[in-house]
């Protein structure tokens, strides 16, 4: 189904100084929750360690999967390498490029055909592969796109402790889907976008889903609230 680009209008609504309010997100296991508008604007002294930590390890030519504004492009852009900013929704393009970012594209991350030798997923970067079982074909196709050399760098979190009830008990279900396996729905000025899926993904599933893809997975730095930045290579 076609996006609304709810996502899109609010940076757009931004960037243009129309600012007002922020997107509202909410899951399947979580309620109501702003997203400030303002944080997708983020220079790098505001990033998360694990976003500055992949911008220091990023090397040669650079694709930004899901680039959303454009702040790790913008970045890595001034500091003098090749940047190419994907995403799926036209505002973020929008905005990117006219933030700066000089090769700004709308295609989503299976259209995209270009070599890498890094490509960058920020921001709960397995989000973009939706669901567990569309983990493989997202790691097949990311492998085709890296040079030799190249590298994925890569962060999410084990959200487990969203499960987690007053008293420290989980109340997952194990018959269920993998736990991280979420509905995520955004509005934004009374406007909802279609439901989406999004995926966030523990350490040592992404491990396993790498080797058997044939890809070297290893934990570059663990973060503040059950997050990682993790390094992909053949
Ligand atoms: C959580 S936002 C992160 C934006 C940006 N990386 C940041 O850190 O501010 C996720 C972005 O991924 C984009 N996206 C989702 N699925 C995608 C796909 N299959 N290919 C490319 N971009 C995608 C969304 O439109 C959105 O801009």
């Amino acid at each position: 189904m076609e996006l609304k680009d709810i996502f899109g209008k609010a940076l757009l609504d931004y960037q243009s100084g129309n600012y007002t309010e922020d997107l509202i997100t909410s899951t399947n296991i979580s309620e109501d929750d702003e997203l400030p508008i303002p944080y997708l604007f983020r220079a790098f002294k505001d990033m998360p360690m694990l976003e500055q930590k992949a911008l220091q390890l990023a090397k040669g030519k650079i694709l930004d999967v899901g680039c959303g504004a454009g702040s790790h492009s913008l970045y890595l852009q001034e500091k003098g390498f090749s940047v190419k900013a994907i995403d799926v929704s036209e505002g973020a393009i929008d905005v990117a490029t006219e933030r700066g970012v000089k090769n700004a594209e709308l295609k989503a991350l299976l259209d995209e055909t270009e070599t890498f030798d890094t490509i960058l997923l920020l921001m709960n970067g397995t989000g973009i592969f939706q669901e567990l079982s569309e983990v493989s074909t997202y790691l097949n196709h990311l492998k085709l796109l890296l040079n030799p050399g190249g590298q994925v760098l890569i962060d999410s979190s084990d959200i487990k402790y969203m499960y987690e009830d007053e008293d420290g008990g989980l109340w997952i279900n194990t018959q269920a889907n993998y736990h991280g396996e979420l509905d995520y729905y955004l509005s934004y000025k009374g406007e909802d976008e279609i439901p989406m899926k999004w995926l966030y993904l523990d350490f040592e599933t992404l491990n396993l889903a790498c080797q058997t893809v044939g890809l070297n997975c290893e934990k570059i730095l663990d973060g503040a609230h059950y997050d990682y930045l993790a390094r992909l290579y053949y």
